[in-house]
């Protein structure tokens, strides 16, 4: 009897800005995947919570606001904020709400799909297939995001961005539980150098490769 093929999935970490989202929404079109940006989840709690005035370390409340998240109702654009996303950097280091949110998360995931975050290789999707840790400098990813910003006609500076991105970067790494890591099995994909159509021809062929073992 042949064996039974698992249902695919690509797993794509990376810190803010690193192109990793761009990436897991081309891979997730390409090989017709379901996509869930975890990020979303985790900026979803954190302005419930702000909506409903409750202190981003309550742990209880930020569970609560997990249990009633819908996936399919996410809405990308309002939590693409700025500020929405410092919140949910904070949130993110409660060890309760994580095991919350990535118990919410493997069940999306369980027939297969790209899912990008920051511990997606090395807790959620532990036996994915394919693991890509997608990077950039700082200094490359605060120009991409400063670019970003300049083209919505948002101000903010260059500098400002640099710092914040650095902000996240140490607080999405330090934190105890879940910190952001290259898994050991990861491929690693640095954008600093490289532009998005290079980096999905790449993660293509990764991905193409794992497909046919
Ligand atoms: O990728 P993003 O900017 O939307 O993520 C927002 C914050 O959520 C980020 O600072 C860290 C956290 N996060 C996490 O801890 N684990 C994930 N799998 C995804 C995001």
């Amino acid at each position: 009897m042949a064996a039974q093929k698992l249902p695919l999935t690509v797993a794509i970490d990376g810190p803010a800005a690193s192109g990793k989202g761009t990436l897991a929404r081309r891979l997730a079109a390409e090989f017709d995947l379901p996509y869930l940006d975890t990020g979303l989840t985790y900026r979803a709690v954190a302005a419930k919570m702000q909506a409903e005035d409750q202190a981003l370390d309550d742990e209880g409340a930020a569970i609560k606001a997990a249990q009633s998240l819908d996936l399919a109702t996410l809405d990308r654009v309002f939590l693409s904020d700025h500020q929405i996303g410092a919140a949910a950097s904070k949130v993110a280091v409660m060890p309760k709400l994580r095991a919350e949110l990535v118990t919410l998360q493997r069940g999306f995931a369980v027939k297969g799909a790209v899912m990008d975050g920051r511990d997606i290789g090395t807790v959620v999707c532990p036996n994915a297939q394919v693991k890509l840790f997608v990077t950039a400098s700082a200094e490359a990813r605060a120009e991409r995001r400063f670019k970003e910003v300049e083209a919505r006609g948002d101000a903010s500076s260059y500098a400002d961005i640099l710092r914040d991105i650095r902000q996240r970067d140490a607080r999405d790494s330090s934190r105890s539980v879940s910190p952001l890591e290259k898994a050991a099995d990861a491929h690693l994909i640095d954008t600093t150098n490289m532009d998005i159509e290079t980096a999905f021809l790449s993660a293509k062929t990764l991905v193409l490769q794992a497909v046919e073992r």
